[in-house]
């Protein structure tokens, strides 16, 4: 007999993590989470990583931030950000009321600004996991620094390693040649999950006024031009590893999540399309359970790296 799916299981492991579902709103698109709280039900969503968080408050780069290009947008925001020690105090405590896996995202302009970030996290409960970014394209010292180089990134990650007991989500950065060489240093160096990627580096001018579109004079690319180009790093990071992958880059559809999960990511994050739909995160969890049905799937692990040669 054929068994046909009225409902599927949308569970997912992330390493020792299981997620009710494999969507989790990506870093800086989606606040610190309660900014979302009236248009969206947290408690549905597999995960939220937080805005980046840094030891002092940042103010971030001038405006303008964001500029609308063809299928996504280049932003500079420049990791605005109340600074870790505010995120505990003031934040954290409100976002406890939630039944969802917390992720903070940290960011230093140095290896020990990344372990004083962790440090702070460390005294607070309520959090699932640290995702380190070292991938930042919109910062003059840090992020993308660290991201670029297999040796320095191996360096953070080791280092933070030994202050954490959290899981160590590590988000690669996508501007560079060898991605597959980063993923495996890091993971050398004891990432728990790698998170791939970041925005990839670009520019808009007006040519009128000669100027950039954006304060900072460069952003990051983001939304659904980038996700052909960051499918194929995600089965490259995935080939590359042992560790769980989590895919993002341009995801608007249930379809989307799919094909990052048919390449091996074991979960995804959604960024930009917050920007077009608020409550979009929420939308594809259900939208998810649908094309799972109508496609006669019961469990993600139907989908992970299910890719036909
Ligand atoms: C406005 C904006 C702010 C972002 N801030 C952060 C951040 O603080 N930390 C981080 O790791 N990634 C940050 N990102 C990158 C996103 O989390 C994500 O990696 C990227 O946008 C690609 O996914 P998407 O195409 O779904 O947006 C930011 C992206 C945008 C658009």
């Amino acid at each position: 007999m054929v068994s046909v799916a009225t409902s599927a299981d949308l569970s997912v492991n992330v390493g020792a993590l299981r997620l009710t579902n494999p969507i989790i709103a990506a870093s800086g698109t989606f606040g610190y989470g309660l900014e979302f709280s009236h248009l969206v039900d947290l408690n549905r969503l597999g995960g939220i990583v937080v805005k980046g968080l840094s030891i002092e408050p940042m103010e971030g780069a001038p405006a303008p931030r964001l500029c609308e290009t063809a299928g996504g947008m280049l932003n500079a925001v420049g990791l605005q950000n109340v600074g870790v020690r505010a995120f505990v105090a003031e934040i954290l405590p409100k976002l406890r009321a939630y039944h969802t896996a917390v992720v903070a995202n940290v960011f230093g302009k140095t290896v020990q600004e990344y372990v004083r970030v962790i440090e702070v996290l460390e005294g607070a409960d309520g959090l699932t996991a640290y995702e380190l970014n070292i991938s930042c394209p919109n910062v003059g010292k840090g992020g993308v620094q660290f991201g670029s180089d297999p040796g320095l990134a191996a360096e953070v990650v080791g280092t933070v390693k030994r202050v954490s007991r959290r899981p160590l989500w590590v988000k690669l950065s996508p501007n560079v040649t060898d991605i597959g060489a980063i993923a495996r240093a890091v993971e050398g160096a004891g990432a728990d999950v790698l998170t791939v990627a970041n925005t990839y580096m670009g520019m808009s001018v007006d040519p009128q006024t000669r100027k950039s579109r954006l304060g900072n004079l460069t952003g990051g690319l983001s939304g659904p031009a980038i996700r052909p180009i960051t499918v194929r790093l995600v089965y490259e990071v995935c080939q590359a590893v042992k560790i769980p992958v989590i895919g993002l880059g341009g995801i608007e559809t249930a379809e989307n999540v799919a094909e990052y999960l048919v390449v091996g990511a074991a979960a995804v994050q959604v960024g930009t399309a917050s920007f077009v739909d608020p409550r979009a995160t929420e939308r594809l969890v259900g939208g998810l359970e649908k094309w799972c049905v109508d496609e006669n799937i019961f469990s993600m692990s139907e989908l992970r790296g299910s890719l036909g040669k």
